[in-house]
């Protein structure tokens, strides 16, 4: 077991045990089987618990009953003791509360590992739900975590669940006679669940018309995307120089913010960012997850911030390409990305050598350190130099009478060059194709008059 260290919990602070089974038939790697543990962990740190410990077992196959074999059980039953008594040497009362099983765990499963260890077990879909719980910012993130924490327990109602006696407190609840309480509870979830699927589709309605109306103010969406605490937040935060929340935990935002940013030529982009990715997302969260990338899948540059430092850094990459073409993004949009190798100031000399030189030979790749600020602006550029890829030279000439005209261009475009006499103003603007067909119809339109 990997030790960890072992923080004070008087303050509140939960100590848990990280179990991470892995099939034996699967031969995972090493170093794959260690960057679960550390992912595992860290979704545990998220959620304020402190891991007093890690352990990876393998299985040489699933029981019905624990998931685990006996001996496993055993051997984390004797862990669990092994902390809690030496704790109690030292005169703390500090226990191993919680034991998270980094799977999917059936509630029988649960059930057998929480008498066996004498600790509340969570298996990852309760773990990531715990987090995405905490994180949800607006309405609409609030209400889908809900739906699918309220879709979970829905499935755990197997058997007798004690967990729910214990919220349900006194409340009166509904029970026709006869009718037995998983059936009871059944119902009730279900008057949840498809109040919580109405309430998502007004709030979506909402969303869409807002998205409607940002269309009509012609900004340019730039999307942030990437594997869980790769830097996105801290990112979002320097660009924009806002107060998003950024900690040393995942998952620090879950729904897409969206925050005005101004690019080195004066053009103004909206930048987007969205929540952290994860492996092995769980299959209630999956729609909660695909909702808030909606808009991903909309913008006009996506930029994939990776954690270069991470030395699971492969593997999260083509867990995000995989969960974007999931999406539904076409191959163009993939490889069209932007990628941002981020935390280059946490490589070694040499590796953030390797890593600047790609950055040079490459116009889609950056290295930066979102977090000293270095290569933040020549992102800033990249962003720029894409968008005006896109910008055409439109040459206009205007009576002086037209100063709504001008007006637009100015708002819509970049003037680049601007000539004015008695009659007539000519200008060089740069607009994007859009606004240059948008420009010549309100043109042709005005001759029309
Ligand atoms: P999720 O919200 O979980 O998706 O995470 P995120 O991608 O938004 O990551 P966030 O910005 O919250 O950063 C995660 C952690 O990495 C924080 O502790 C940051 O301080 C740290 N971090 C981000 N960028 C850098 C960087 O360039 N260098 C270093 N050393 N740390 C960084």
């Amino acid at each position: 077991m990997v030790d960890k260290h072992r923080h004070d919990s008087t303050n509140g602070v939960e100590n848990c045990l990280v179990v991470h089974p892995y099939l034996k038939a699967s031969q995972r790697v090493v170093s794959a089987v260690n960057a679960r543990l550390e992912e595992a962990e860290g979704l545990a740190n998220a959620i304020n618990l402190n891991v007093a410990g890690c352990e990876a077992v393998s299985l040489s196959k699933l029981r019905p009953a624990t998931l685990m074999g006996q001996g496993s059980v055993e051997r984390i039953t004797s862990l669990i003791t092994g902390f809690n008594d030496s704790e109690a040497e030292t005169g703390d009362t500090n226990h191993i509360s919680i034991v998270i099983v980094d799977a999917s765990l059936t509630p029988v499963q649960q059930r057998n590992l929480e008498t066996a260890w004498k600790t509340k077990v969570i298996d990852r879909t309760g773990l990531i739900l715990e987090i995405f719980g905490e994180r949800a910012q607006t309405r609409e993130g609030r209400l889908q975590v809900e739906l699918a924490a309220q879709t979970y327990q829905r499935s755990r109602l197997v058997r007798s669940w004690t967990h729910l006696e214990r919220q349900r407190g006194g409340a009166g609840f509904m029970g026709g006679p006869g009718e037995t309480q998983i059936e009871s509870d059944r119902r009730m979830i279900d008057q949840r669940i498809t109040r919580l699927k109405k309430d998502l589709d007004d709030v979506k309605r909402t969303r869409k018309l807002h998205r409607e109306a940002r269309k009509r103010i012609p900004y340019p969406v730039v999307a942030l995307v990437g594997y869980t605490n790769a830097g996105k937040s801290t990112l979002f935060n320097r660009l924009t120089a806002s107060d998003v929340i950024a900690r040393d935990q995942l998952f620090a935002t879950l729904d897409p913010t969206m925050r005005r940013l101004d690019l080195p030529s004066g053009r103004t982009v909206i930048l987007s960012d969205t929540v952290g990715f994860v492996s092995d997302l769980p299959h209630e969260l999956v729609s909660a997850f695909n909702a808030t990338l909606e808009e991903v899948t909309e913008a006009d540059i996506i930029v994939h911030i990776r954690d270069i430092a991470s030395t699971n850094t492969e593997n999260q990459k083509k867990d995000v390409l995989g969960v974007l073409r999931g999406l539904g993004l076409d191959d163009d949009k993939v490889s069209g990305m932007v990628e941002v190798l981020n935390k280059t100031d946490l490589l070694a000399d040499d590796e953030q050598e390797v890593a600047m030189n790609r950055s040079e030979r490459a116009s889609e790749v950056i290295a930066l350190s979102a977090k000293s600020g270095a290569g933040c602006d020549h992102f800033l550029q990249v962003i720029n130099d894409r968008l005006m890829a896109n910008f055409q030279i439109l040459e206009a000439s205007l009576t002086v009478q037209d100063g709504k005209m001008l007006a637009w261009l100015y708002d819509h475009g970049e003037v680049i060059e601007r000539e004015d006499d008695e009659a007539t103003v000519k200008l060089k603007v740069r607009l994007d194709a859009t606004n240059v067909a948008r420009y010549e119809q309100m043109i042709s339109s005005k001759r029309r008059k």
